[in-house]
């Protein structure tokens, strides 16, 4: 279980005239947890926690957040000096291997990145039978989940190969992203270059076309670097859990990382960002009056929600959207834009955080509020936000499923429940039903 510490406490449950008493685990930030494990086979109860909003899955060594702090890191390093100082690509092996890579290990990674930039040319074809305008997710997702078929080699020995099949998905993916892009658009595909860095690759696989040449803009390369490190991982988010559940039934990787595209693609999740752009559009279409959407998100009554505000475990600024929202200033200017929806945003924000409504539920900006506006900066459609915000979160999707196959005490996922329906009634035959 990684380096947690079972403490010398222990809690203890008075149940049905008995005492129990459950060991406690401190974590190596000093987070601690009552172990629960032997509970059912002691005592017959289970626990209750929907939305395991106070359950923690494993004990996990990538990354740590503090929701009370507003802290953080990716393997002890603070996300702040990662996205100032870091590539995604170094990120990435961080998160994958547990350290910062030496320049040999990163141009050792980096090359294995180039390597396996291509797709098997009979699954470009796929592109072709997809209806225009088909979601993204939808066929970044099935995309992914037929990396089987064309390196079935990769299924056995994963843990042998996880290197390997890391690498690919890091760089296919991107490619997967740029070339659905290209088709949606009726472009000639853009194929990867060997002489390009990863985001530098992407952008020009984007936007590159024979009769308009994409030149490359430093400060956009920096900025999507900076968007995808952000986005590497958090702990047991949704779409991490499910990589991990769907994993633990000793599924492939491949297969698992589709399953967490997919819990990604909701509008709660990753498809905020998607929805934060088209909330700001519909404001600045309909005059700018965002008062109205905050009027709204206080409702009761209403189910819409102030989308890009709340998280389940932050409850002050998320540091992501700290850094994001400078950016877009940074990114805007260097780009010589102004985005009336940036102005939007920024006057949401400061309505909302002085309102008693979203002040008294610890309502924040998330990492979502703001990455639209670099996106849209940078040229990418908005229904491909959440597309990046899955390439970004890769290699901790990757880590996670790692460190769980790793894990001595890994157990499939299966959870109880508290069963409330019917109590056994007799059979009645379907002629005898009224
Ligand atoms: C991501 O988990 C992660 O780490 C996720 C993520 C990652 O990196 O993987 O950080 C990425 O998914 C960010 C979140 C993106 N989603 C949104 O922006 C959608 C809008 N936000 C919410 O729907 C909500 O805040 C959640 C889903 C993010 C969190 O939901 P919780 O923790 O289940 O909280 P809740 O729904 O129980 O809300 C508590 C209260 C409720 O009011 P009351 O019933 O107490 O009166 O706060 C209210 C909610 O109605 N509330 C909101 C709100 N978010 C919560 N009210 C208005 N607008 C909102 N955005």
């Amino acid at each position: 279980m990684g380096n947690v510490v079972v403490g010398q406490e222990t809690a203890e449950l008075k149940l049905d005239g008995k005492v129990y008493q459950l060991p406690v685990v401190v974590g190596s930030e000093g987070e601690k947890a009552i172990d629960i494990r032997a509970l059912r086979a002691q005592s017959g109860y289970i626990t209750l926690d929907s939305g395991f909003m106070n359950t923690g899955s494993c004990c996990s060594s990538i990354t740590f957040l503090d929701g009370e702090q507003g802290i953080l890191s990716y393997r002890g390093y603070g996300i702040e000096e990662l996205a100032e100082n870091c590539t995604f690509v170094e990120v990435a092996y961080l998160l994958d291997h547990g350290s910062l890579p030496t320049q040999t290990e990163l141009s050792k990674f980096s090359q294995m990145l180039g390597k396996y930039a291509m797709i098997h040319e009979d699954m470009i074809r796929f592109f072709d039978g997809y209806p225009p305008n088909s979601p993204p997710m939808a066929i970044l997702s099935s995309m992914v989940s037929s990396l089987c078929s064309f390196y079935p080699e990769m299924l056995d020995n994963p843990l042998e190969n996880i290197e390997e099949m890391a690498a690919r998905l890091i760089s296919k993916v991107r490619t997967i992203a740029a070339f659905s892009y290209k088709k949606s658009m009726g472009q000639p595909l853009v194929y990867p270059r060997h002489d390009l860095s990863y985001c530098a690759n992407f952008l020009n696989m984007m936007f590159d076309s024979p009769v308009n040449p994409y030149v490359i803009n430093d400060t956009v390369v920096r900025a999507l670097n900076k968007l995808l490190i952000l986005h590497g991982d958090h702990e047991q988010n949704c779409s991490t859990a499910t990589v991990r559940v769907a994993g633990s039934a000793r599924v492939n990787l491949y297969a698992s990382i589709s399953a967490g595209i997919n819990a990604l693609w909701g509008p709660l999740h990753g498809g905020a960002n998607q929805a934060v752009m088209e909330m700001l559009t519909q404001i600045h279409e309909e005059g700018g009056d965002y008062k109205k959407y905050i009027a709204k998100a206080k409702d009761p009554a209403d189910p819409f929600r102030l989308v890009g505000f709340g998280h389940r475990v932050y409850k002050t600024h998320d540091p992501r959207a700290l850094i994001i929202k400078k950016a877009c200033d940074d990114v805007l200017s260097a780009l010589n834009i102004s985005d009336p929806l940036l102005d939007i945003a920024k006057e949401l924000e400061e309505v909302a955080l002085k309102d008693p409504y979203f002040v008294e539920r610890n309502l924040y900006p998330n990492v979502d509020f703001y990455s639209g506006i670099i996106y849209r900066a940078i040229g990418i459609p908005t229904n491909m936000f959440t597309v990046m915000f899955a390439l970004g979160r890769l290699p901790g999707w990757i880590a996670h499923w790692k460190e769980m196959w790793d894990d001595p005490d890994w157990r499939i996922s299966r959870p109880r429940q508290v069963y409330v329906g019917p109590k056994r009634r007799p059979f009645v035959p379907l002629a005898e039903r009224t």
